[in-house]
């Protein structure tokens, strides 16, 4: 059977680290709400008699959170007076997990979970400073509420590449030994479940339906027989959902490796009967063909998304063909942006 997912009142997205950010858009969705992250930033009081032209607060550029290739999302849900608060994938490198956390002004020691989408480096690139970070803010606010579980797929590649013509390696993920050496319990699973009050849901493996969602072209790992093979699917890729009261299905997605159609069409089998309201994360269709991207807009269109929220992977030409295709349906995310689904 299926676990089930409870509804959620609210659920809040920091969005701690996207490939894009935007300091000025306002939101497009009235759904969506965020502040323009200029006046969402924390500013800087600044001391009497040091208040150039009698500002008492300052803006520094140097508050403002950073873009960098890959995604890391601070997912906040509540029910009732219960608060559960996950961290969905690490970005791709210690320092701009560690800044952007600070620019944001979050407290590392409120993650309950960490989820890794799949095991590639630009969302896992950050996982080891995040443990340390979070372990850190619970000793030094003297909660005792045990380690941090971080849920991984068991299948963590060795190595994994891009072959065009010849092998270009990612760097290796983070061992699961590391994780737990940084602090951390790790849970492993290859099976759907949900997690904090049932809050939230973590897939299986995706189903893949589509024939023109093939994973990325040229992908390989190193296995260990010391080779490299063909890896273009990343099975182990997986989905977070909630349940948003009143909404539907919201709907978290690292790369989309596995198509953001199959990923939302396996999310909707998931959800049992309740509608989909958006995707969240990486649509992975900047490289994509135009063909690709054509009928990936149809089959998503079908599904009748109220809100699309694409970043990271997705790319600027998908962006727009769904601004043409559904006006007014998307809210782009981008990093250092809180977003409140109202
Ligand atoms: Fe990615």
């Amino acid at each position: 059977m299926t676990p089930q997912l409870t509804e959620v009142d609210t659920l809040t997205i920091h969005v701690i680290v996207n490939d894009e950010i935007d300091q000025i858009s306002p939101s497009p969705h009235p759904a969506i709400k965020h502040a323009q992250s200029f006046l969402g930033a924390p500013l800087t009081p600044l001391a009497a008699g040091a208040q150039p032209g009698g500002a008492k607060q300052q803006l520094r550029m140097d508050k403002l959170c950073c873009g960098a290739h890959g995604l890391s999302l601070l997912i906040t849900a509540t029910r009732g007076a219960k608060t559960h608060t996950l961290l969905f994938d690490a970005g791709p490198e210690e320092a701009v997990w560690e800044r952007n956390v600070a620019r944001l002004g979050l407290d590392p020691g409120q993650i309950e979970r960490i989820v890794l989408s799949h095991w590639h480096r630009d969302h896992s690139g950050g996982m080891l400073s995040a443990v340390r970070m979070i372990e850190g803010a619970k000793a030094k606010a003297g909660k005792g509420k045990g380690k941090v579980i971080v849920d991984l797929h068991p299948e963590r590649p060795i190595l994994r590449g891009i072959k065009v013509r010849e092998v270009v390696s990612l760097e290796p993920d983070p061992e699961f030994a590391e994780i737990e050496g940084a602090g951390a319990e790790v849970f492993r699973s290859s099976e759907t479940h949900t997690m904090l009050d049932d809050m939230f849901l973590v897939s299986g493996e995706i189903p893949r339906r589509t024939a023109y969602e093939g994973g990325i072209r040229g992908g390989v790992r190193f296995n260990a027989r010391g080779e490299w093979e063909t890896d273009e699917l990343i099975m182990d890729e997986r989905l977070v959902m909630c349940n948003l009261k009143g909404r539907g299905l919201v709907v978290f997605t690292g790369c989309s490796h596995a198509g953001v159609v199959n990923v939302s069409r396996h999310a909707m089998e998931l959800g049992g009967g309740v509608p989909l309201y958006t995707v969240v994360g990486g649509y992975h269709l900047a490289d994509g063909t135009p063909e690709k991207l054509q009928k990936s807009l149809e089959d998503l269109k079908a599904l009748e998304p109220k809100v699309l929220m694409p970043g990271h992977c997705t790319g600027w030409r998908f962006k727009v063909a769904i601004e043409k295709a559904m006006p007014g349906c998307m809210a782009p995310i981008f990093g250092g942006t809180k977003y409140e689904l109202i």
